[in-house]
């Protein structure tokens, strides 16, 4: 049923906005400014900042101070993937630095229920991101409070990798739990382009992160115009 060509088409409901935001790791940091800029006129909804501490995962990127820098230059939301252990001890500082969506990840916390609320009650928006290897039965209870969840479509730590079809089944799973309900976004991160967009939103996603297929090129507006089009084909 979840197979590429057999997948099952879930209904978006119109009330589900299909959204498009750019992971800024594979862009030219040498030439930051000009590329949020270009990035926030491309028709994305959002810029995904990816947080590596070299312990959850095996690389290491950037912190508060990239985001801050960022933030003064952005014209679209941020959104910052932790992908971090201990991503409680941090939040905060990434709050300040001017994030409007948190996503941490739910095997770096114990109490994910609680992070959920502290969050949330800092005003600002939450998500929830899982391995390939983690069952989305970790999502069964905390869900419905959640703004985001986020699929792992490669193992994260490093940008350019190859789509794992594996998730599919997750993707149509979670839209399955989560009753398609429209003001939770499913994500899809990893390895995506036009053609696994498709397959993804054939099970649900409708929140594409892309780094490499947008930032490859000059063309920043082509590439979110064609990776909207997938939702819809
Ligand atoms: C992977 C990161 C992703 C990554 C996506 O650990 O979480 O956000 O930047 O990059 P692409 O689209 O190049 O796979
Ligand atoms: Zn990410």
């Amino acid at each position: 049923m979840v197979k590429n060509d057999q997948a099952q088409s879930i209904s978006n409901s119109n009330m589900k906005k299909n959204k498009i935001s750019a992971s800024i790791l594979a862009a030219n940091f040498a030439i930051l400014r000009e590329e949020i800029k270009n990035i926030s006129d491309s028709g994305a909804d959002s810029i995904h900042l990816d947080i590596m501490d070299g312990h959850f995962v095996p690389n290491i990127s950037f912190g508060t101070g990239i985001v801050k820098a960022i933030k003064k230059e952005s014209r679209i939301p941020l959104k910052t993937h932790l992908m971090i252990s201990n991503p409680e001890k941090y939040v905060d500082e990434f709050i300040k630095a001017g994030s409007d969506t948190i996503i941490f990840h739910q095997e770096a916390v114990i109490h994910c229920d609680r992070l959920i609320d502290y969050i949330k009650n800092k005003g600002v928006k939450v998500g929830i991101s899982i391995i390939p290897s983690t069952p989305e039965s970790v999502l069964q209870y905390i869900h419905k409070k959640l703004d985001e969840i986020l699929i792992m479509t490669v193992n994260p730590g490093f940008g350019g990798q190859k789509f794992l079809s594996s998730q599919l089944k997750k993707i149509h799973n979670i839209n399955l739990m989560t009753n398609n309900a429209s003001n939770i976004d499913i994500g899809v991160d990893g390895g995506i382009n036009p053609e696994t967009l498709k397959k993804c939103a054939k099970n649900g996603a409708n929140l594409a992160i892309a780094g490499n297929y947008i930032f490859a090129g000059s063309n920043y507006k082509l590439k979110v115009s064609e990776l909207r089009k997938s939702f819809k084909s």
